[in-house]
């Protein structure tokens, strides 16, 4: 049986092997959340960046550009990174640089993986089902902030973990515990939630209505794959 382990923050991804390992990358409040949207509603293709520097080159080079920093757009880009800004029929087929404070570094720095995928709420079932179909271990990189752990990425890890409990063993205690959070947690993710830091982050701004949108489970049968610098639709 193969290994379904959970990495808390990408600080830690340096203790992990990811070869012959399928990387999926999670920061539900918003980034992989907005991609998965993103792909749903029809956008060609992202090449996520670590730097707003990358975003702006891409930018400079034709492409739309999403920049993001402490959850606020960053001046002088086309896009933010509310999943409800994606919803727009004019970005379909759109090519999309995209940069947010962790969620594409996060990608950034798993692609020595067999793949990297996008995990999200909205498409946990997609991920669920192409990962079942697959040879080799898993590993769910939370996004976290700032290299600091967070809730909401480690629920997923553990709503994934608890899909796939059948057919992956989970033997470490990353993800033994993302499970068991996940558990403790699943009757009401947005109650459980309620103090998590980047809710209250968001709350602040005022940004409130992507925190239910991106806590609902199985929108979309989305799963995004980086292939080269980009990431593209794979339909499962
Ligand atoms: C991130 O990548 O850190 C997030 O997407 C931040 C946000 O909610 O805008």
């Amino acid at each position: 049986m193969n290994n379904l382990d959970v990495c808390l923050t990408p600080d830690l991804l340096h203790l992990h092997t990811v070869d012959n390992t399928i990387v999926v990358v999670a920061d539900v409040f918003r980034a992989t959340s907005c991609m998965v949207t993103a792909f749903a509603y029809g956008v060609g293709s992202i090449i996520p960046v670590a730097t707003v520097d990358e975003c702006r080159d891409l930018q400079q080079r034709g492409y739309l550009a999403a920049a993001e920093r402490n959850a606020r757009t960053v001046e002088g880009f086309d896009l933010d990174n509310s999943p409800f800004s994606y919803m727009d029929e004019r970005l379909q087929g759109a090519d999309i640089a995209m940069t947010t404070t962790n969620g594409t570094l996060a990608i950034t720095k798993s692609r020595a993986a067999v793949k990297v995928l996008v995990g999200s709420f909205l498409n946990l079932e997609a991920v669920a089902r192409y990962l079942r179909t697959q040879p080799y271990d898993v590993l769910v990189l939370c996004a976290g902030w700032k290299g600091r752990v967070n809730l909401e990425d480690t629920l997923f890890a553990g709503a994934l973990a608890d899909r796939l409990r059948d057919e992956y063993a989970l033997n470490e205690d990353g993800a033994l515990m993302a499970h068991r959070l996940y558990v403790d947690g699943k009757d009401n993710l947005i109650n459980y939630l309620a103090n998590a830091s980047h809710i209250r982050r968001l709350q602040r701004l005022g940004i409130q209505k992507d925190i239910a949108y991106c806590l609902q489970h199985d929108l979309y049968d989305v799963v995004p794959v980086l292939r080269g610098s980009a990431l593209v639709r794979m339909d499962v």
